[in-house]
């Protein structure tokens, strides 16, 4: 038996999907504690690019079970379009997609306030749109549609129907879009029939009689974290490791792994303070050659160089065991390549995020240069064939944040991987 868990440790995006993908190969069951469709995982199978957002991307290994637990946010028509995404692509679904009970439940209605809530503030946060705060709000606040809720109509109508007068009266519909609203309930109460038989008690499935191999996915990024991450701009949940225990009902005393993954530089997108940002060629250059859209939005995302201040902080919230450094071979024509090692705010130097994570905007990044490598490097297939300017940028960030880098991505495909098992 061994569970591990796959974190993203900037602000989302690191290419968790591969790192899944890879991982899930010994997996029984891979499952999600946390989000929603929000995310975008990408994965590529046979060369076909797969993005999936609610489904975990183990979905592809059909030895897999996947859980989306109890911490989720399902947005039903979503997760309908996944299904029949994998369907076309001859891959099972029955008895292996499996949402659990006490899930929360997207409706038109959480879609729509999102929607609102961000034309109204001049899409401040700059959310994906996917309802994903106002569900989260509606749970916390004890009001919320749970998965099990889909299964007896009655229920689910009265639910709707109260969500939707509170709406009204609370002025977070606007009149004219009333009519467009109900005729997208109506979509929402077809879909919720069509995904009845995926929603099960997840618990008695963990837990059925030991705990079996089971891979953690985590969606978006620690600096994303509604407790630990750039608050207000982070997503509504705890992506971060301390919510695999909430989400799941997995405590964390059980994780054998605990895998951060990390962008080889840092990208971010929506609103919200971003120390490394870059504004010139380099930093275009990292969103062209990374080719740096939004898989859920097709936002293209801010680029930036790698943040070892917010790295040695997202080891520590996620208690990392080990690194998974992806997208190394973006800086393959890179002439020289930064890394910030810390920040300077009112005059003094910290490496310690906690003590500037409400004045980032005001921090000033210290940066230590490396020299690029200037070759390719997608065909390497152990880390002594990366050149000694890679081998020397990596060496440095494993020492830095004190956390083994063992796994290395090299190109998007499955086979470019390089397991460095010191
Ligand atoms: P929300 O999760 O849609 O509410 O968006 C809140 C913030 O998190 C916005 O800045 C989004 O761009 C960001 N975000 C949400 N999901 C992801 C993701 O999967 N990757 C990267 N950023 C994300």
């Amino acid at each position: 038996m061994s569970i591990k868990a796959i974190i993203g440790g900037q602000w989302g995006d690191e290419g968790k999907g591969k790192i899944v993908d890879l991982l899930s190969q010994e997996a029984q069951i891979v499952a999600r504690y946390q989000g929603g469709a929000n995310a975008g995982h990408t994965v590529y199978q046979n060369d076909k690019k797969i993005v999936l957002h609610q489904i975990p991307t183990g979905a592809l290994r059909e030895n897999c079970i996947c859980i989306l637990g109890n911490g989720m946010v399902i947005d039903p028509i979503g997760i309908l379009e996944e299904i029949n995404t994998l369907k076309k692509l001859k891959i099972k679904v029955k008895n292996r997609i499996l949402i659990d009970y006490y899930s929360h439940i997207v409706t038109p209605i959480h879609k729509y306030i999102d929607k609102t809530n961000e034309k109204r503030t001049n899409n401040e946060i700059g959310t994906t749109c996917k309802g994903i705060g106002p569900t989260y709000s509606d749970k916390y606040n004890r009001k919320g549609i749970r998965a099990i809720d889909l299964l007896t109509n009655d229920i689910l109508q009265e639910k709707i129907e109260k969500r939707l007068s509170a709406a009204i009266t609370n002025n977070e519909i606007e009149k004219e879009d009333l009519e467009t609203l109900k005729k997208d309930i109506e979509i929402f109460y077809k879909t919720t029939q069509e995904i009845k038989e995926y929603i099960r008690d997840t618990f008695l499935v963990l837990y059925n009689s030991q705990l079996p191999n089971i891979l953690i996915e985590g969606a978006q990024g620690t600096m994303l974290d509604i407790d630990y991450g750039t608050y207000p701009y982070v997503t509504s949940s705890n992506c971060s490791s301390g919510g695999i225990g909430t989400g799941l009902g997995i405590p964390v005393s059980k994780i054998n792994n605990i895998i951060g993954i990390f962008k080889a530089y840092t990208t971010r997108v929506g609103g919200g303070p971003f120390p490394t940002e870059l504004f010139d060629n380099d930093g275009k250059n990292l969103g062209k050659i990374g080719n740096e859209f939004g898989a859920t939005t097709g936002r293209p995302r801010r680029c930036g160089w790698f943040d070892l201040v917010v790295a040695k902080y997202s080891a520590k919230i996620n208690g990392l065991t080990h690194i998974a450094l992806t997208k190394l071979d973006i800086f393959n024509t890179f002439k020289t390549i930064k890394v910030c090692v810390a920040y300077k705010f009112n005059g003094k130097i910290t490496a310690n995020l906690s003590e500037v994570l409400n004045s980032l905007d005001n921090i000033e990044p210290i940066y230590q240069e490396f020299k690029g490598w200037n070759s390719d490097i997608e065909n390497c297939e152990q880390f002594n064939d990366l050149p000694i300017e890679a081998q020397k940028y990596i060496q440095f960030l494993e020492n830095e944040i004190e956390v083994p880098i063992n796994i290395i991505s090299i190109g998007p495909k499955r086979h470019q991987i390089i397991h460095n098992n010191k």
